[in-house]
């Protein structure tokens, strides 16, 4: 049965340590209640594909228009195979990362050209862009300290410096001011429960 609300994909974006996935196991339950189905994916991966080429980008050293590449390749991968499908059928899909993750890192952090991230955009997904992206805002500081209390290895992205997480910050805020009707920008540095109720009025709206 297609459910009466139309498909939707909804992005999780923010640097690393902001606390993305709890929230987006709320969010999930949440729409769930409200009867739609849900996929719940990530990015670079969510395809056996773009899986392998996620383990590659994080684990080997490479040219920044080969890591650049690499992300739009496991991209499109996941847009045909997953995404698409899945909106087709009327699904909400939960991306925890997507396309703005690569203008945040590899163009603001790292300094790839934006023309060429554009063109590769437009290249790999036309004019494709999520119905809402949720930024996880907060000081790269307080990220970092978050990072060190979680468990288990970093990969080479995590092990970036303070004035990394500084620009790919920036980069986010400048893309969200530029797009305030996708965008909706959450104070990551607020108690879990307090950014939980935020997007929960979000979402009814969406709904
Ligand atoms: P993520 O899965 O969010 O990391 P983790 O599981 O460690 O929380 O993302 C992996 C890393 O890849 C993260 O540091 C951000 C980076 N990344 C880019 O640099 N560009 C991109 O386009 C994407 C999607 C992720």
């Amino acid at each position: 049965m297609t459910s009466p609300i139309p498909g939707r994909l909804i992005t999780f974006e923010g640097i690393d340590g902001a606390g993305k996935s709890t929230q987006i196991d709320r969010l999930e339950a949440r729409l769930r209640e409200a009867g739609l189905e849900v996929v719940r994916t990530r990015e670079p991966g969510g395809t056996p594909v773009s899986e392998i080429i996620r383990e590659v980008i994080l684990n080997e050293e490479m040219t920044l228009k080969t890591e650049t590449l690499l992300f739009f390749a496991a991209r499109a991968q996941h847009v045909d195979e997953v995404i698409r499908p899945a909106l087709a059928r009327g699904a909400w899909v939960l991306s925890d990362r997507f396309t703005d993750a690569t203008y945040a890192y590899q163009v603001g952090a790292k300094g790839f050209s934006g023309e060429a991230c554009e063109a590769l955009e437009a290249w790999t997904l036309g004019d494709f862009k999520p119905f809402k992206t949720v930024l996880f805002d907060l000081a790269p500081e307080v990220a970092a300290k978050r990072r060190q209390v979680r468990a288990g290895d970093t990969d080479r992205f995590e092990r970036e410096e303070t004035a990394f997480f500084e620009r790919v910050r920036n980069a986010y805020l400048d893309r969200a001011r530029r797009d305030p009707s996708r965008f909706v920008i959450v104070n990551a540095e607020e108690t879990p429960e307090a950014i939980a109720s935020v997007l929960a009025q979000e979402v009814n709206q969406w709904l």
